[in-house]
């Protein structure tokens, strides 16, 4: 069976955690493709070049809690916006995307750029300040050191460059089903995840 769910959406909208329980619940294989991203990030932060750290990228750079750090997120949006990076990085998803078994893969540009064909195609968003306040609760959840204000200019900073960059920017597919978290609690925004999938679900 061939069957991709994309979640596309901006940074700390609920992603993730959709993502993880749609695909425990389908039993789909998910890909977290900004993780591709950060991982770029941390290794030109240790003094790799961007591109050839894309087109070396191996599963072991993948591993790590140095990934989740705010450095390595906004790195991962500067190298981003390099086209060759993107292009290093789509084969991969592709495959995943079209794996036998089905696949859900979150990301910027999942249903735009990688699999426009995706059976599913959701954009999850909410309010920036919503956003900010559950990046901040889960960092400081983690004992970094942040504030409710450095995460909010963080989270607006990663949104400018996602949406404004010339190389699959940040924006909902025009058929994507669109997801506003900012007032639904987690088992409500996983329930309209599940029911738009459920409605496309092969017999
Ligand atoms: O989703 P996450 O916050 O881990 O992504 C980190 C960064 O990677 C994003 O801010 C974005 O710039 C980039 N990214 C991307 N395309 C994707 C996934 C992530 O450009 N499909």
């Amino acid at each position: 069976m061939i069957f991709t769910v994309a979640i596309d959406g901006p940074a700390a909208a609920g992603k993730g955690t959709i993502s993880k329980a749609v695909a425990a619940r389908f039993g789909l294989a998910h890909l977290d493709t900004g993780l591709l991203y950060r991982a770029v990030g941390a290794l030109v932060l240790a003094g790799a070049d961007p591109v050839v750290a894309a087109r070396t990228l191996n599963p072991a750079d993948l591993e790590g809690d140095h990934l989740r750090t705010p450095a390595v997120a906004d790195a991962a949006s500067k190298v981003a916006v390099i086209p060759d990076v993107r292009l290093a990085l789509v084969d991969f998803q592709r495959s995943f995307a079209r794996r036998d078994g089905g696949a859900v893969l979150d990301g910027r540009d999942i249903g735009t750029v990688i699999c426009p064909q995706a059976e599913v195609k959701l954009y999850v968003t909410a309010s920036a300040e919503r956003r900010a306040d559950r990046r901040y609760q889960e960092l400081v959840g983690k004992g970094l050191d942040v504030t409710p204000q450095g995460v909010l200019d963080d989270v607006r900073a990663r949104d400018a460059r996602d949406s404004g960059r010339d190389t699959a920017p940040l924006k909902p597919a025009e058929d994507a089903i669109i997801i506003d978290t900012s007032d639904l609690s987690i088992d409500e925004a996983v329930e309209r995840a599940a029911a738009a999938i459920a409605a496309k679900w092969p017999l």
